[in-house]
């Protein structure tokens, strides 16, 4: 089948004939439909997480998939052929950018029956980063004050509506042209991050989610409250994500000290930092497609790519200029 792969770390996608995926029993196979592009698979094209995530090469790429369900190993209980889901692989599991992909039935949910496939592409990676960062890490209360930066982001566009959703009060920054655009999304303030500063502006919050990092990480503890938390999507990872995901000894110190410094600068201020890396989870998706049906939660596709185009399509990555998330189509 046609898939986009990587072959060597920091060499460029490359369209492939690669051998149709393998169904294990637990798996359902997806004629994909939608794959969502997301930053991540730029940082894994680059080789960022080889320390602790390495792909035997080559890698299929694509974090994100929307599409129909044509097979199911004899295991499957939940889903059947002709079904219409959308899933964030597992890690080790991801590419979706491929005709096909056998992806574990855990890690899949109905689509929302509101949107369309596209859309439905745009969701899971980041639906269920937000979802992770203000619902399990966060536990955003009604009447909490949060911080989502980024907000005309992939991540930033669900977590904004998201920490509406769950009562809070959000400020979030972006640029000038789309400050209008994330107050329709809901926020209640917006920061222009090329002209005004969000420290000088902004006090005593509960939360904030980071997903820009360095200085702009250091200045978001400031922000808060005593108490309060700072969750960074960036990094650095902290030790408890190195327990969580069984590093060795070796990485386990490494990312102490990657964090150490900020962790020091929290403590000072009577805050918290922690970083999160998101997993994928079925049965979070299927809370997502509830809120989306419910029209809480609106995905923002700001531009759709051919299959056939793919390699572009990566190569916009982290270039901005898209609000909310792009993403591959295949008729
Ligand atoms: N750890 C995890 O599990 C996890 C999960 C998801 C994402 N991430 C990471 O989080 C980051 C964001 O992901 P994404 O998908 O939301 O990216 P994205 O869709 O490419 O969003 C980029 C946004 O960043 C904004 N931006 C750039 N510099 C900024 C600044 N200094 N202050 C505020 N906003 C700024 C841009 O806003 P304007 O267009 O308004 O200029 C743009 O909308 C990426 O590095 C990604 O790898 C990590």
């Amino acid at each position: 089948m046609r898939a986009f792969v990587i072959n060597k770390y920091k060499e460029p996608l490359q369209e492939a004939d690669v051998p149709e995926p393998v169904v294990g029993e637990h798996d359902v196979l997806v004629q994909v439909q939608a794959a969502g592009l997301n930053v991540v698979d730029e940082k894994i094209r680059q080789g960022a997480f080889k320390a602790f995530l390495s792909y035997e090469l080559p890698q299929v790429m694509g974090s994100d998939v929307a599409g129909t369900v044509i097979g199911v190993g004899a295991k499957v209980r939940e889903f059947a052929i002709g079904d219409q889901v959308y899933a964030q692989p597992r890690t080790e599991r991801i590419g979706a950018f491929a005709e096909r992909i056998a992806v574990p039935e855990a890690d899949v949910a109905l689509k929302p029956a509101t949107v369309t496939l596209e859309e439905a592409g745009s969701l899971p990676l980041v639906a269920l980063t937000a979802w992770q960062a203000l619902v399990e890490k966060g536990n955003v209360q009604p009447g909490q004050r949060v911080l989502i930066q980024a907000g005309a982001g992939g991540v930033g566009t669900i977590a904004i509506q998201l920490a509406k959703h769950l009562g809070a009060t959000v400020a979030t920054t972006v640029s000038a042209g789309n400050i209008d655009f994330v107050r329709e999304l809901g926020a209640d303030s917006a920061i222009d991050y090329r002209n005004q500063d969000f420290e000088q502006l902004l006090d005593g919050y509960d939360l904030v989610l980071d997903s820009v990092g360095g200085e702009n990480l250091e200045k978001s503890l400031r922000v808060l409250r005593p108490g309060g938390k700072a969750i960074g999507i960036v990094g650095p990872p902290d030790p408890a994500f190195a327990r969580e995901a069984g590093l060795n000894p070796v990485l386990r110190l490494a990312m102490a000290a990657l964090s150490g410094r900020i962790r020091r600068r929290a403590r000072k201020l009577g805050v918290t930092y922690e970083f999160l890396f998101m997993r994928a989870s079925g049965e979070q998706l299927r809370q997502i497609t509830a809120l989306v049906d419910k029209g809480v939660l609106r995905p923002v596709v700001g531009r759709v790519f051919d299959f056939d185009q793919t390699v572009e399509a990566m190569q916009s990555l982290g270039k901005g200029g898209i609000r909310g998330k792009a993403v591959i189509t295949r008729a």
